[in-house]
């Protein structure tokens, strides 16, 4: 889950049934880098970033704060571990959730990602 993959219905069930969620690929990681710099959603992002003076991954981790989720990120970098901490003592505003609400969405993580063909297979066959 993250800005990109918001998984509306996801989040409305679990509510209904009191499940809390985690978010893996918080970041909205596709294979070794995240996002993808020149997409319209990242430009939002990137907009509300700089105008908050913070960074487009904070403002993810961040809006994934304000869903009263938890989430996972990873970096290898101690530099990002320490930014992706710096999201307690600042909030997004009415109108950056909104916009960030609105953004197109596309699956963080395709099951060919995660899974073996046969598996691929398996799950094509249990849809039949
Ligand atoms: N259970 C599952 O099926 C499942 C599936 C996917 C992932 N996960 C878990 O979820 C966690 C995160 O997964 P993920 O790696 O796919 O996604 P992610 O946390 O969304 O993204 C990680 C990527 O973002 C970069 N990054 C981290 N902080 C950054 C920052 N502040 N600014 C810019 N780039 C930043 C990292 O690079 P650097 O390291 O260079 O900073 C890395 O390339 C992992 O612990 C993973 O094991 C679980």
């Amino acid at each position: 889950m993250s800005p990109l993959w918001q998984q509306k219905d996801l989040r409305e069930f679990c509510k209904a049934k009191g499940i809390h969620i985690t978010a893996y690929s918080p970041l909205g990681s596709r294979g070794a880098k995240w996002g993808d710099s020149d997409s319209l959603e990242y430009k939002v992002l990137e907009e509300i970033a700089k105008a908050k003076g913070k960074t487009v991954a904070q403002v993810s981790l961040r809006w994934l704060y304000e869903q009263r989720v938890s989430f996972v990120p990873k970096s290898f970098n101690k530099d990002r571990m320490k930014q992706n901490l710096e999201i307690f003592d600042w909030s997004l505003t009415e109108e950056e959730l909104n916009e960030i609400s609105k953004l197109p969405q596309r699956r963080g993580v395709l099951p060919s990602m995660i899974m073996e063909p046969s598996d691929l297979v398996r799950e094509i066959e249990a849809e039949i």
